[in-house]
């Protein structure tokens, strides 16, 4: 059941595709409070409540005890303080005695209290008067979310090779340096989908050119990775270079297609080509007009993009510069006050992502002119739109790799999100962990963070932990910053430990991709807390780093420096399957409960749930030489029961078909159990 009220004259988000009336009467579960033409609403927590939602945000699954802003944002040191991410996911859902859901649609910020100012209380704070709130009641948290989900429309389908592993770096220069990566890769037999361009690839930064000196026949490359199995996956910023004869800057000038500044001049502010501007992605003539560049790419036998730099960051305005140069010269030298000092130093560390800066540009929705800080957030997501509808017509009734940095609720039917700028450290595997559930909650389902870290300095052991996270994510993709320790898989002495471990990614994918697509198609959440699927059991909702994924499997990565192993609670008896490669693993039943369970540095421990079956395909070097005719399976059963496989042909858009599902079964006859399935069974392990 789902109750929508609006406040004041909301600007269309595109976030909900479901049309549901506004409700009559008051607001029910908040308590609101009028104040400046603003307002606020009150929630009172039960102690035991667990608050989940907000997708890309910091802290916990459980979101309580912090606070957190909705508001778009370029942060490159994701330190734990940080209030707001990348992406602004404004769902939140109440699971205790009461289970009820919020979702403020609003286009600019809005602020989550969530027990920090008062334990026990919820403040929600919409930066402006404009919003809709829908209240959603259901049975269970995952009926919550499901009703969410199909309110807010089907998730975005990757293709299944993006399934498979990808290498990134900023920057891969050209051609020779690529090939050597895909040699390291294929010479080392660590298994391989897809190489990174980043912005290096690019003519001077300029958006949809190539160099010609470091690609000089890109279309050609393009095939000779294909024909190893490799996708090239280039980045696209948002911001435009301003040079004169570049055609896209040319054209988007001539056609009045960027942000205006107040005095109706294109607005100016500096990103890595230097002076840029920004193309108005919340007018859909601008959308069709950028969108339609991504031809350049695909042209060429691309298949794969990410959006990058979309919140938008600025690194500088002219203004701030400005400002930031009469500060210094009215410095003075002969001050004793060091807050003087202190002040001047904010200023130019303040130089990015002003406030200021982005109250001082406006955009044209389609014949209404609006500001942007009125609808910051939607920026990102328009830019996903603008290049997913553009590929549905380049590719037609073909699958393409797409994903954001930042986000709204709405993208996620467009593209998929990667976490952005995290670092090199214990605390973001853990992080990368405890957000998954978040964002499938918000309609994120292909995700994932920079495996290994992207900013500081990664070693074997954070590497080789953080990919035992990674197998389990539908983006898995090692990317790292310039000027950090290179982080491919075989910069760190012996391979065989990375090739083990992601053989064992690639004898899951099926799996995963089956899980993956019943969870887009049926708006279910591929990741799960564990109180979802075990409400009743009180330690189960206290879990906050083990997590249910799709039907069969519990996972239980490591995260900590120098562990031998960690402690797992099982909230019924399960298998533990701990692998050392796809084809070496041990096995362990285990009782409910709390256990210590070890894993060695090169090892992956998962759990089987009671009656439920995980199928393993042989592994390959990358997803075009998976053979998915055969299966080995790994049960834990007393009893017979099903399993549905679903699987496709991965790269169109027939996915929607009874016919996509494989039955496997463990059988009951005469007392013994045994497996059957139309697919071949070359082993069956069942405890
Ligand atoms: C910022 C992105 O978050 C990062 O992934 C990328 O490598 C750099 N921009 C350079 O393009």
């Amino acid at each position: 059941m789902i109750k929508k009220y609006v406040y004041g004259t909301p600007i269309p988000t595109d976030a909900v595709v479901q049309t549901i009336e506004p409700a009559e009467g008051p607001v029910q579960y908040l308590s609101e409070l009028e104040m400046d033409g603003k307002i606020l609403f009150h929630y009172v927590m039960e102690k035991d409540d667990i608050v989940y939602g907000l997708g890309e945000a910091m802290g916990g699954i459980n979101k309580r005890g912090r606070v957190y802003r909705s508001f778009c944002s370029d942060v490159p040191d994701q330190t734990e303080d940080k209030e707001s991410l990348y992406g602004c996911h404004n769902f939140l859902l109440i699971s205790g005695m009461i289970q009820v859901g919020f979702f403020v649609d609003c286009a600019s910020e809005v602020t989550f209290d969530v027990g920090y100012t008062s334990p026990n209380m919820l403040n929600i704070k919409p930066g402006c008067g404009d919003f809709v709130l829908y209240i959603i009641e259901g049975k269970s948290a995952a009926d919550i979310v499901k009703q969410f989900r199909e309110m807010i429309g089907r998730s975005y389908i990757a293709p299944r090779w993006a399934f498979g592993f990808q290498q990134s770096r900023w920057s891969y220069r050209d051609e020779d340096e690529i090939r050597d990566v895909v040699r390291h890769y294929r010479d080392s037999g660590i298994p391989l989908d897809a190489v990174y361009m980043d912005i290096d690839y690019m003519d001077g930064y300029k958006d949809f050119t190539i160099s010609q000196e470091r690609f000089p026949d890109f279309p050609a490359f393009v095939q000779e990775m294909k024909a190893q199995g490799i996708r090239l996956v280039p980045i696209i910023d948002a911001g435009v270079k301003i040079e004169p004869g570049y055609e896209i800057y040319e054209e988007g000038k001539q056609y009045q297609f960027f942000c205006k500044g107040s005095d109706g001049s294109d607005f100016v502010a500096g990103v890595w080509p230097g002076r840029t501007h920004f193309p108005d992605f919340l007018n859909s003539q601008v959308r069709m007009w950028f969108g339609s560049k991504y031809k350049v790419l695909t042209d060429c036998g691309v298949e794969g993009f990410w959006n990058d730099m979309n919140e938008p960051a600025m690194f500088f305005t002219e203004d701030g510069i400005r400002e930031a140069k009469e500060y210094v010269q009215s410095f003075d030298f002969a001050t004793n006050d060091p807050g003087q000092f202190f002040q001047l130093k904010d200023k130019l560390t303040g130089l990015s992502n002003r406030q200021k800066d982005y109250e001082s540009f406006f955009h044209n929705m389609d014949g209404v002119i609006v500001r942007h800080d009125r609808v910051h957030n939607l920026y990102g997501s328009y830019m996903t739109r603008s290049a997913s509808d553009a590929l549905q017509q380049l590719l037609p009734g073909k699958r393409f790799l797409l994903f954001s940095r930042a986000s709204y609720i709405g993208s996620h039917r467009n593209g998929g999100l990667w976490t952005g700028d995290n670092q090199s450290w214990w605390s973001h595997l853990l992080l990368n962990l405890k957000m998954m559930p978040s964002l499938n909650m918000c309609g994120y389902l292909y995700s994932g963070a920079d495996l290994g870290g992207f900013g500081c300095n990664c070693s074997r052991e954070l590497l080789l932990r953080w990919l035992g996270l990674g197998i389990f994510t539908p983006l898995m993709r090692n990317h790292a910053a310039i000027g950090t320790r290179r982080q491919e898989c075989y910069r760190f002495g012996d391979t065989e430990d990375f090739k083990n471990l992601i053989s064992i990614r690639y004898s899951l994918i099926p799996y995963l991709y089956s899980e993956y697509m019943k969870a887009c198609l049926h708006s279910e959440m591929l990741f799960r807390p564990l109180a979802f699927d075990y409400p009743s059991d009180d330690f189960a909702r206290t879990v906050e780093d083990q997590l249910l994924l799709g039907e069969s499997i519990m996972i239980t990565p490591i995260y900590e420096q120098n562990a031998k192993g960690r402690y797992v609670y099982l909230p019924e008896d399960m298998l533990l399957v701990v692998f050392r490669s796809s084809s070496v693993r041990r096995y362990q039943v285990m009782k409910k409960g709390l256990h210590y369970v070890s894993a060695a540095m090169n090892e992956v421990p998962l759990f089987i749930r009671k009656n439920k079956l995980l199928p393993l395909c042989r592994t390959s070097q990358c997803t075009e030489e998976m053979d998915t005719s055969m299966f080995e399976v790994i049960a834990f059963a007393d009893r017979g029961f099903e399993y549905s496989l679903y699987e496709d042909d991965g790269t169109t858009t027939a996915y929607d078909s009874e016919k996509n599902y494989v039955r496997f079964a463990i059988q009951e006859t005469e007392g013994a159990l045994a497996a059957a399935s139309d697919k071949t069974i070359v082993k069956l392990t069942l405890y």
